[in-house]
């Protein structure tokens, strides 16, 4: 049977190797192996849920995003990539939704309480961001969603999302929306550490490397890279566990038996920083030449990519509406058909 596969990015800023190793890289393969319709969605409305005040923020990273999408080989021919607020039937599926879910519910989810924590709201939680979770229950109902390949942090929504289709059928005595499953990433890439060493690579932490970074920032960020504190002089022997330049060897240099070559002399002593960090630099700029080089190709003429959104978000949008029509018949709130 054929998969149909949703997934998408929250637009707060361009895309980095987190991003490129924990999904994007994911998606490429799911949509060249043929057989699955795609769908990415970039979720500019539940961006919006936590940056209200700050809307240039999410409107100028649309663009950024499509352009790390289309860098990386998503191909708008195979795959629909469109825009989450150009689908009014999103939100109107989210309000028959949120009669489904109690606030109890809503406060149990683990990511959303994270979120909470991080972005200090405490007792002044946007009412928006708060329920984004049925919001993207709506998202990946409206395609039908068999599939939905995302990180382990989005468990919680996908769990939701199958709670409140069953609900729905179960409810409404039909068997309108589907029960989607989660694809996680490999295992090992589902959290890229950042080059800081410190945790997850993030915006936030400004502790990335970009899609859309030019060969000297890459350069500078390699040799600015977190290695083993103890690792002094040369000769000493170094660590290479908790060491993002042997992690990130170990994602990104396809020489398997190099990487464990310069393992073993770095732990043996003798091997220098400079040395290994040049080394995955070399790794890091063949693998991110050809991204950037496409990435500045469709950038020169942004007008096409918005262009190619917008016929997206038209398709997507035919696919929400017969959803929405269905779900409105099983409610039986199709007065005037
Ligand atoms: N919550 C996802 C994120 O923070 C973005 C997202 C919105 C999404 N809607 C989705 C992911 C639907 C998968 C399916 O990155």
């Amino acid at each position: 049977m054929e998969r149909i596969i949703l997934t998408g990015d929250r637009p707060t800023g361009k895309l980095h190797l987190g991003h490129y190793v924990g999904s994007l890289q994911n998606r490429v393969k799911l949509q060249n192996e043929g057989g699955n319709k795609m769908f990415i969605m970039i979720a500019d409305q539940q961006a919006l849920t936590d940056n209200a005040k700050t809307p240039e923020k999410v409107q100028q990273s649309v663009v950024e995003v499509a352009l790390d999408y289309l860098a990386v080989g998503l191909d708008p021919e195979q795959t629909t990539i469109f825009i989450q607020s150009q689908i009014p039937q999103l939100p109107e599926l989210t309000l028959y939704y949120l009669n489904l879910v109690t606030v109890a519910r809503l406060q149990r989810n683990p990511t959303v309480k994270s979120e909470i924590q991080e972005k200090g709201f405490n007792e002044s939680i946007p009412a928006g961001f708060f329920m984004y979770p049925v919001s993207q229950v709506a998202d990946i109902t409206a395609f039908k969603a068999t599939h939905v390949p995302v990180g382990d942090d989005q468990q919680p929504m996908i769990e939701q999302t199958r709670e409140v289709a069953r609900d729905f059928n179960r409810t409404y005595q039909q068997d309108v929306l589907v029960e989607p499953d989660i694809i996680l990433p490999p295992k090992g890439q589902g959290r890229l550490v950042g080059i800081d060493g410190k945790g997850k690579m993030s915006k936030s932490l400004n502790n990335g490397i970009y899609l859309s970074d030019s060969a000297d920032e890459i350069q500078k960020k390699v040799m600015s890279m977190y290695t083993d504190p103890n690792h002094i002089r040369v000769e000493d022997p170094g660590q290479v566990e908790g060491n993002v330049v042997f992690t990130y060897l170990d994602v990104f240099d396809d020489d398997k038996e190099k990487v464990q070559e310069l393992k073993d002399h770095y732990r043996a002593g003798g091997l220098g920083d400079v040395k290994i960090k040049r080394y995955l630099n070399e790794v890091l700029q063949a693998k991110l030449k050809p991204i950037r080089e496409r990435r500045e190709a469709f950038a020169e003429d942004k007008d096409a990519v918005m262009a190619m959104l917008q016929a997206g978000s038209l398709k997507a949008e035919k696919v929400a509406a017969q959803t929405l029509d269905e779900v409105k018949d099983a409610m039986g709130i199709n007065y005037f058909k």
